[in-house]
C-alpha cells in the first residue's frame, strides 16, 4: 500500500534530484487526513486557553474528558452525584462540534471510599444506580463509553482484584456495568479499555481472553479500547500482532489514549536523543499502520492523550518531571516528529 510517507519520500527524492528545495508536507488538519474521528483528551481548565482550544478545534473531531467524567469528579463522599464538571465538558464538545467519548464509568482506582461500608445488596444497588445515572444523563450527547477501565492485572496474569470485583464478582461486576450502561443508552458504543496491551503481549492476550469470555456470556461489549501509552523500546511487531488478534472479534477498535514517551521509567536512560526519537517514530508508525490495516468498519477513532507535549499527564507527574515529547504537537502547537510518523503512515 502506498502510504503518505512513501509518496512524500518519493517526491522529496525527486525534488532533491532536481535540486529544488524539499517542499514541506502540506499541513492539513489531522481530522481531514484520518479516515475516522481524530480524538484528543483535555480538561475543562484548558477550555479558556485560546492556544489549546484553537488547536483542538482545528485538528480534532472527537473529545475525551481527561478526568471530569470519572467517578472522582462525579461521585461525592456522601454518595450524591455532582455533574457540574462533566456538564462543562459535554457543553464544550457540543459547542465545538466534537464527538464526545465518555471516560470512564468503572475503574479499579476510584470509588473505594464512596462505596466503603456498604453491604452487598446496598453496594450492588449503588453500583447500578451510578452507572445508570451517568450513562442516562449523557444519552444522546456521549456516543461511546469506556465502561470498564483497566480490568487486567498489571503483569497480565489474570484480572485485577479490587473493591468492585470483591463485592460483585471478578467477571460479574464487568458484565453488570456493561448491561446497565446498555440499558441506559442502547445507542452508546460500549468499550472495554486497557493499557500495555501492545507493550506486554501477555497482558494483551489476557485482555482478549476477557473480551471473548464477556462476548460468550452475551455481554454488550461493542469495542476494544487500547490506550496505547507506547513503550517505544518494545520489539518491532508486538503492536501489529496485538491489532491482528484484536481485529478477529470484529468489534470497534479505539486507539484511546496514544502517547509515546521519549523517557524510560525503568532505568537510567542512556539512549542518545536520536535513538529515542527513531524508536518513537518506528513504533508510532507501526501503530498507525496496524490501525489503518483494520477494516474501515472497525476503526472507531484514533485518540491522543493530550493536544500538546506540555499538556501530557507525563509532564505533570512529579516523578517524571517535564520535558517529555510524547504527543503530536509541541508547546507552540506546531506538529512534532511524532505527528510526521502518524501522517507518514496514512494512505497517500
Ligand atoms: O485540576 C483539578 C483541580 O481543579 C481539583 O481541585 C483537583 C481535586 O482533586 O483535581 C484536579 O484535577 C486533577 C486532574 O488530573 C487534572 O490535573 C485530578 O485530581 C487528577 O486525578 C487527574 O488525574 C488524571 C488521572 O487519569 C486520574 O483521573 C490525569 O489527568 C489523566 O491524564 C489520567 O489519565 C489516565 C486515564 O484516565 C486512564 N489511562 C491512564 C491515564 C494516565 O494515567
Amino acid at each position: 500500500m502506498a502510504t503518505r510517507r512513501s509518496v512524500l519520500s518519493g517526491s522529496l527524492a525527486l525534488a532533491a534530484c532536481a535540486g529544488a528545495p524539499a517542499a514541506p508536507a502540506a499541513a492539513r488538519p489531522l481530522k481531514d487526513m484520518l479516515p475516522c474521528p481524530a480524538g484528543v483528551c483535555g480538561m475543562s481548565g484548558q477550555f479558556a486557553e485560546a492556544g489549546w482550544r484553537d488547536l483542538v478545534v482545528r485538528e480534532f473531531s472527537q473529545f475525551t474528558p481527561e478526568w471530569e467524567m470519572k467517578m472522582e469528579a462525579i461521585l461525592r463522599p456522601d454518595g450524591s452525584l455532582d455533574f457540574s464538571r462533566a456538564d462543562v465538558c459535554a457543553d464544550f464538545a457540543a459547542r465545538h462540534g466534537l464527538r464526545l467519548h465518555g471516560h470512564a464509568l468503572i475503574w479499579y482506582s476510584q470509588g473505594a471510599d464512596q462505596f466503603a461500608g456498604l453491604d452487598k445488596a446496598a453496594f450492588g444497588e449503588a453500583y447500578d444506580r451510578y452507572v445508570l445515572a451517568v450513562t442516562s444523563r449523557y444519552r444522546g450527547k456521549v456516543v461511546s463509553w469506556d465502561v470498564v477501565n483497566e480490568a487486567v492485572a498489571e503483569d497480565g496474569d489474570g484480572l485485577r482484584s479490587h473493591h468492585w470485583s470483591q463485592a460483585l464478582g471478578e467477571i460479574d461486576h464487568i458484565r453488570r456495568a456493561f448491561d446497565v450502561a446498555h440499558t441506559a443508552d442502547p445507542q452508546a458504543v460500549l468499550f472495554l479499555n486497557d493499557y500495555n496491551l501492545e507493550n506486554l503481549p501477555r497482558k494483551g492476550a489476557t485482555f482478549l481472553r476477557l473480551v471473548e469470555t464477556l462476548l460468550k456470556a452475551g455481554t454488550p461489549v461493542h469495542g476494544i479500547g487500547t490506550q496505547s501509552h507506547l513503550d517505544v523500546e518494545i520489539a518491532e511487531g508486538q503492536i501489529a500482532g496485538f491489532f491482528r488478534e484484536a481485529a478477529e472479534f470484529g468489534l470497534q477498535i479505539h486507539v484511546s489514549e496514544l502517547d509515546a514517551s521519549l523517557k524510560s521509567d525503568r532505568r537510567l536512560d542512556l539512549r542518545p536523543d536520536g535513538q529515542r526519537r527513531a524508536q518513537q517514530a518506528a513504533r508510532v508508525t507501526e501503530l498507525t499502520e496496524a490501525f489503518m490495516a483494520l477494516p474501515a468498519a472497525q476503526r472507531f477513532a484514533f485518540t491522543v492523550w493530550g493536544a500538546r507535549d506540555p499538556d501530557s499527564w507525563l509532564n505533570r507527574d512529579a516523578r517524571a518531571g517535564s520535558g517529555d515529547e510524547p504527543l503530536l504537537f509541541d508547546a507552540s502547537g506546531a506538529p512534532t516528529s511524532m505527528h510526521a510518523a502518524v501522517v507518514g503512515a496514512l494512505p497517500a
